[in-house]
């Protein structure tokens, strides 16, 4: 059969969080794509810790559980790796093909990765040749630990599964934006994505990744200050911090902690702002988009809005994806959105992608 033919294999977006697992399946239709499936299931505090797998067991019984609760049939999955296990960076070598670059790129690589070369896997996209002539050309490099892939690939063929592609959470989300925003040529904008652990910072130009940090601050920080503020266990201040109160106690106690930690969540966001714009004199952002469960704490938005002088807003991954109304309660789907971004980019992609 010739390729043109051939039809496409469907495959899940599983995104492997600390705090939890989202699965999304999304069907391609004449005018974009149609939800097909969305579930999350939640992980006890210690299985995942620093994007590192503590207890293989427990995230493996969560995925089958997750695919299990969700009646999926289709088997292979497109997970990503977050945080410091993986390395982006955008270098300037001399222009070269792309076969070329293949050859090369380990030796190449070598001066801008902080690990053992042997210890990574390298990929890279050539994103374009300079026109001043001087004979160089950008690329992005993109460098993950091989034994944090090996842990995530386990996982999932433990659970039965097929791990038919690992991404990186930034290009997910790079391709959840294409899919629901209409990309402006040359425009900076800005996608934070906070978790429970990491805050992924993510600038996009032109819809392309130009820039991707990832900082050990998310969720945990505002639940580990409010327990120590009010001497509660970690589970009550979550409880807390998500619903607003947990047996007598009512969030505005929190209030100065909760304050501090976004105050310290939107310098650095700041900080990487302005990093990435001090090399690029005349160029701005038009607006910052949050997405991530903690991107929900009341009042965040408001304070990053503020530091930064920038206009924020919650990213919406349902913003161009169609999805029966009465198999999935809008009032959940927006409820979970902040959360499913991820997944969603993961279950954009169409086996055979890079
Ligand atoms: N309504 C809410 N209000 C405040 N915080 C919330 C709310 N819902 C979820 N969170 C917080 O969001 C975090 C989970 O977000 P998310 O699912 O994006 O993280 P994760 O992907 O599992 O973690 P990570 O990517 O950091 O490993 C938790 O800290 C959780 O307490
Ligand atoms: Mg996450």
């Amino acid at each position: 059969m010739l390729p043109f033919f051939k039809k496409k294999k469907d495959v899940i977006g599983l995104d492997i969080g600390s705090n939890s697992i989202k699965l999304v399946q999304l069907a391609e239709t004449k005018k974009g794509y149609r939800l097909v499936k969305a579930g999350i299931v939640q992980l006890p505090p210690e299985a995942i810790v620093d994007g590192s797998i503590i207890d293989s067991m427990t995230v493996t019984t969560a995925v089958k559980e997750l695919f299990g609760q969700q009646n999926i049939k289709v088997k292979d999955a497109v997970s990503a790796l977050a945080g410091n296990s993986v390395i982006i960076k955008k270098v300037s070598l001399s222009a070269m093909t792309e076969d070329e670059l293949a050859e090369s790129i380990q030796w190449e690589a070598e001066q801008y990765i902080p690990f053992p070369i042997a210890d990574v896997n390298i990929d890279f996209q050539i994103l374009g040749t300079d026109t001043e002539g001087r004979g160089q050309m950008d690329v992005m490099l993109v460098a993950v630990k091989k034994d944090m892939i090996n842990d995530y690939t386990n996982v999932i063929k433990e659970a039965g599964l097929n791990p038919v592609v690992i991404d990186v959470d930034s290009f997910a989300l790079e391709n959840m934006y294409e899919a629901n925003y209409s990309v402006v040529p040359a425009e900076n904008i800005s996608i934070v994505n906070i978790g429970a652990g990491v805050m992924s910072i993510n600038i996009l130009k032109g819809g392309v990744t130009a820039f991707t940090r990832a900082i050990t601050m998310g969720g945990n920080l505002f639940t580990e200050e409010m327990q120590k503020l009010l001497n509660i266990s970690f589970k009550d201040a979550e409880t807390l911090k998500i619903s607003g109160v947990v047996g007598d106690i009512h969030i505005s106690a929190a209030q100065p902690v909760i304050e501090k930690v976004c105050g310290n969540i939107s310098l650095e966001i700041k900080r990487s702002i302005d990093f990435y714009l001090g090399g690029m004199p005349g160029e701005y952002i038009t607006k910052i988009y949050l997405s991530g469960g903690c991107s929900k704490v009341t009042g965040l938005s408001n304070i990053i809005q503020e530091r930064t002088g920038l206009s924020v807003e919650m990213i919406n991954p349902f913003n161009a994806i169609e999805y029966d109304q009465r198999s999935f309660d809008p009032k959940y789907i927006e409820e979970v959105s902040p959360l499913l971004a991820v997944a969603v980019g993961l279950a954009m992609r169409k086996l055979g992608d890079r």
